[in-house]
């Protein structure tokens, strides 16, 4: 088959064999299929979705394309979390090194930020020193060492979904469930991992803003994992407002560390904690998400999580005084303080006009080329539900220049509605899936 019937059998509501994806995308690989091709096979699968089938063939040709890690050595019950995007959610950071001070090995490959959102290994880069590209090799021994590591995926890991994701990113082709569960789950997979805990956002700074189709990627992910013997626990989290308080990279690091000594905003607790939960009931350490609770409380309180972050911040070249001066991370010459331009209740958030001021300050990339900014971003206490007055501070931006600040503090007001009417914010955690 040639890639033109390939696209024109898509296009046309067919559904794609398994040696038909394994050709046209090995030929994509090897540069013998054009980028526009590929984009238009993108958009014709958008456009047309994919039954259970096609799917497992799509994530199957797509694991494939690479390595997939034997953690064989490691013992225990690997287990990682995965989040499909949001904006201030530095959950990672605080739950790799908590899960694990609980016993439970975290082999965590994480991701850059993709559009509006941010990506923990942008944010652990803001950690003077940090290396989040060990290989494979260091990986495992420090993983049997600690139980704990945090790195970028390797270029070994699905390389196909890398080439396919940067296409999506600019071809308007991200929104999909098939492409999404796809590009998250042959990741995932490769990674050597026995289980999944799956952070899957509903809201406005969502991906998928709306809660069946988050349920739907989610079912979607569950019966990926299921088809390759893993098991995989979904959490729908509200993502209609920012998670915490800081957007951007070292605010992010700073806020994290606030949590792993006890403090931080009870939004990001509660949600870690929920998360770490069910990684432990999937670990074999807790026998149920209550007693998972309690564990990890104490994992966070009595000080074992902040100890296991400076073991692997240590191992991975990171300067740990980051746990004790927030002072040692980059700062942002300007701080331009924001203030309530109105009377009124905080109605609603849009988070993803949020996130992309955030990128614009130089927290995220525009281009895949672009390189992040770790000190500027967003502190933002604002809260869909709050009653705020005019001129009232709601936040700060922290910026590189002046007239970057000012357009941020402009953006981040137009993203907030402001009204006299009710607010009826998401509950932290919106359902649960298995
Ligand atoms: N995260 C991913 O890894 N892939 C997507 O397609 C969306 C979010």
């Amino acid at each position: 088959v040639t890639p033109y019937a390939v696209i024109r059998k898509k296009r046309d509501g067919g559904r794609l064999s398994r040696s038909e994806m394994k050709e046209f995308f090995g030929a994509f690989l090897r540069d013998e299929v054009a980028d526009y091709q590929v984009s238009a096979l993108l958009m014709a699968i958008f456009l047309r979705g994919m039954d259970d089938a096609e799917l497992g063939h799509l994530v199957g040709v797509m694991l494939e394309s690479g390595a997939v890690l034997d953690l064989g050595t490691v013992p225990g019950v690997k287990v990682d979390k995965h989040s499909t995007g949001g904006v201030g959610d530095k959950v990672s950071l605080v739950l790799a090194p908590l899960v694990s001070a609980c016993g439970v090995p975290v082999p965590m490959m994480s991701g850059r930020g993709l559009g509006h959102t941010g990506g923990t290994v942008d944010k652990l880069e803001s950690i003077p020193g940090f290396r989040i590209g060990l290989d494979l090799e260091a990986f495992r021994r420090q993983l049997e060492r600690i139980g704990c590591a945090l790195i970028t995926q390797t270029p070994e890991i699905a390389p196909l979904d890398r080439r396919l994701y940067a296409l999506r990113d600019v071809t308007g082709t991200v929104e999909s469930i098939p492409l999404i569960a796809s590009s998250i789950m042959s990741k995932k997979l490769a990674e050597g991992i026995d289980a999944l805990v799956l952070d899957v956002k509903v809201g406005s700074g969502a991906f998928l803003p709306e809660r069946a189709a988050a349920e739907q990627l989610a079912r979607t992910m569950i019966a990926i994992g299921a088809a390759h013997g893993r098991r995989v626990t979904a959490l729908l989290t509200a993502m209609d407002r920012p998670l915490g308080h800081a957007i951007g990279n070292a605010l992010e690091v700073e806020e994290a560390v606030e949590l792993l000594r006890g403090a931080g905003p009870a939004d990001v607790r509660e949600l870690t904690l929920g998360l770490a939960a069910e990684m432990l009931v999937l670990g074999r350490a807790a026998d149920d998400r209550a007693a998972g609770l309690v564990l990890a409380g104490a994992a966070l309180d009595d000080g074992r999580a902040l100890e296991t972050m400076a073991r692997v911040i240590e191992a991975q070249g990171g300067n740990p005084g980051v746990l004790d001066d927030p002072a040692v991370l980059p700062q942002a010459p300007v701080r331009h303080v924001l203030e309530s331009d109105r009377d009124g209740i905080v109605t609603s958030m849009d988070v993803r006009a949020i996130g992309l001021a955030a990128v614009a300050l130089g927290a995220g990339r525009t281009r895949a080329d672009s390189t992040v900014d770790p000190a500027v971003g967003l502190h933002l206490t604002l809260r869909p539900g709050d009653r705020v007055a005019r001129g009232e501070p709601v936040g700060t931006v922290h910026a590189r220049e002046e007239e970057a600040a000012r357009r941020a503090a402009a953006a981040v007001l137009a993203a907030v509605e402001i009204s006299d009417r009710a607010a009826t914010p998401l509950p932290l955690v919106l359902g649960r899936l298995a």
